[in-house]
């Protein structure tokens, strides 16, 4: 069914390979992309087009509630109402706590946890309504395991998932499901930001001995949101290589 997907962060390392997996699957996908990146998400959309995907994008700061506000009543009234949701958008500010700004602190709770809110708030009641939808938050292994220089990254993530958990109880008996997927460190910019040196010593204690691609969180994605995936809701999925199992 060519149901309408938003994928938040869309055009970054994991969003672009989730909007393809969703694309593949007939989902009517749409992209969001923060201001700035205007440009970069033009050529993105080429690119996609290039590929055989027609991904819709759609200008929003999910850190900004009247943005995100804005953004899906466009979408509403341009494409139609939202059934799926990925709130994929994250940033990282790595400092010890010792050396952490409260702009580092905020900045991070901003964007990684209150935008998975301001974005839900927008589509959350009309998938009650229409008793269908699927709702995947974009944690990380850090907020199962905690990591050093990550106290702002790891309490947004934890936080994710049980905003996943509680939403899973409101939508269970409408249709809505709701999980999170904590990836482990994939092959993505904000990994590879990482000085070498710390992210050869983090891939030593990775069991499958390297770090993961895209993909592997696409996939799990488009498992979750199909439309026979019917009892899986309020679960966590590590996707990590061995790198946290509990
Ligand atoms: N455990 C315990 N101690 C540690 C440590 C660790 N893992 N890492 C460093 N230390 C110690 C150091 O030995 C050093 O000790 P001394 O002062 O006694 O010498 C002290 O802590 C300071 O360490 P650094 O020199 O590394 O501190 P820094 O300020 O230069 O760098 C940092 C801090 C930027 C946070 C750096 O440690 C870092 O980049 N860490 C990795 C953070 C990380 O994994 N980020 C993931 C980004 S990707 C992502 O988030 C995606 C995802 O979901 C997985």
């Amino acid at each position: 069914m060519n149901r309408i997907a938003v994928v938040t962060g869309g055009i970054g390392g994991l969003g672009t390979a989730i909007c393809r997996d969703l694309a593949r699957q007939d989902r009517h996908v749409i992209s969001t992309y923060r201001p700035v990146n205007h440009d970069k998400a033009l050529e993105w959309q080429e690119e996609r087009r290039k590929e055989g995907f027609d991904i819709a994008i759609y200008e929003a700061d999910v850190a900004d509630f009247d943005s995100c506000k804005e953004m899906i009543s466009k979408v509403e009234k341009e494409i139609g109402q939202v059934d799926i949701l990925i709130n994929n958008a994250g940033i990282t500010r790595d400092s010890t706590m010792k050396r952490m700004t409260q702009e580092d602190w905020e900045m991070v709770i901003n964007v990684d946890l209150t935008g998975a809110f301001n974005m839900t708030k927008q589509v959350f009641a009309g998938m009650l309504e229409r008793q269908w939808g699927r709702i995947v938050n974009i944690s990380s292994i850090n907020g199962q395991k905690g990591q050093f220089g990550q106290a702002n990254y790891s309490a947004a993530k934890a936080g994710l998932h049980g905003f996943t958990k509680a939403l899973a109880r409101e939508g269970a008996r409408k249709g809505v499901l709701v999980n999170t997927i904590s990836p482990g460190y994939i092959a993505t910019s904000m990994v590879m930001a990482v000085a070498e040196e710390i992210r050869n010593k983090i891939i030593e204690e990775i069991p499958v001995g390297h770090l993961g691609v895209p993909e592997d969180i696409a996939r799990t994605v488009a498992f979750l949101t199909d439309d026979a995936a019917g009892y899986i809701t309020g679960a966590n999925f590590s996707i990590n290589g061995g790198h946290h199992m509990f």
